[in-house]
């Protein structure tokens, strides 16, 4: 299995990414530590309230800034024309670059009430398509999108995203918005691919986890990548990191991969783009 992924305009992207949400108060210690373990793929977002920190630790790692593979995300306050400029201007600035790798709207909602939203969405994309066709950003995409909502996008804009961050793990594989993707041509990305770690416990995964000799974690991202999904584990431990990026020397079964893709629904972080926030229980 190669270890990029290439999106539909040709970009090369590290297979394995490296999430930073809530990489808690030693933000900028965990992203310096990531980097030191081979991670060139840093995924953050204006929400994330880190962009500052990850620029950072780009910076003093001393590596060449075209080395990594960076993507940040519009926030839902955000959405529309000029707003979507600002917020692009505003997380180039914290970063400290001037390019971006990849620039996603993060929830197709605003989360305010509104019916109309998806408008706002279309203004947004109209914006990053802007900045995509001036050298400003190597590839536009979506998170969070599902195929209804990639439908009216894709209907009023001119450029087919090229990624949707969806949460996809072993118990939440979200298979027809995975599909619908990968028939288009999208990159699927995959957040929380041990489901915040509540996945890791299930009797299934420890048994292969067994079998394969490797560990649960790992058997999580190795069944993303080979669904197609590129994944985007969060550690905050290094021995955990490393672990995380060694996963392309052991292939799970097809037999294997059916059960794990037809487990019963476990570790859903209870987002969802149409709903109201949703506190999963435990
Ligand atoms: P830690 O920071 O202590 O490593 P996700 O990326 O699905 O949201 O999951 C993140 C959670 O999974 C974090 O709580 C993280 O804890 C844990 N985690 C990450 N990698 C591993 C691993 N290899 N083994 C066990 N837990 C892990």
């Amino acid at each position: 299995m190669k270890q990029t992924f290439v999106l539909a305009n040709g970009v090369e992207v590290p297979a394995v990414g490296f999430g930073t949400y809530k990489a808690a108060e030693k933000n900028e210690e965990i992203i310096k530590e990531a980097i030191a373990q081979g991670y060139r793929h840093l995924d953050t977002a204006a929400f994330y309230d880190n962009e500052r920190e990850v620029g950072k630790a780009i910076r003093e790692s001393g590596i060449d800034r075209r080395e990594f593979f960076i993507t940040s995300k519009l926030w839902k306050a955000d959405l529309g024309y000029a707003s979507a400029l600002a917020a692009f201007e505003a997380s180039l600035e914290r970063l400290g670059v001037d390019y971006l790798d990849l620039y996603l709207i993060h929830w197709p909602s605003p989360a305010d009430g509104t019916d109309s939203y998806m408008e706002r969405d279309i203004e947004a994309w109209k914006a990053m398509e802007e900045l995509y066709r001036a050298g400003k950003i190597r590839a536009i995409g979506v998170s969070n999108f599902l195929p209804h909502h990639l439908n009216r996008l894709m209907d009023r804009t001119g450029i087919i995203p090229l990624v949707d961050q969806l949460e996809f793990h072993p118990g939440y594989i979200q298979k027809a918005a995975v599909d619908f993707c990968q028939r288009q041509g999208i990159l699927v990305e995959a957040w929380s691919p041990m489901g915040r770690a509540r996945v890791l416990g299930e009797p299934l995964l420890q048994e292969f986890a067994k079998k394969y000799q490797v560990s649960t974690a790992q058997l999580c991202i190795r069944f993303a990548l080979q669904c197609g999904v590129l994944p985007l584990p969060k550690s905050s431990s290094a021995e955990r990191m490393r672990q995380n990026m060694d996963v392309f020397s052991f292939e799970i079964g097809e037999e294997d991969m059916h059960r794990l893709m037809t487990l019963p629904q476990l570790g859903w972080s209870g987002e969802h783009p149409d709903r109201e926030w949703v506190k999963p229980e435990g």
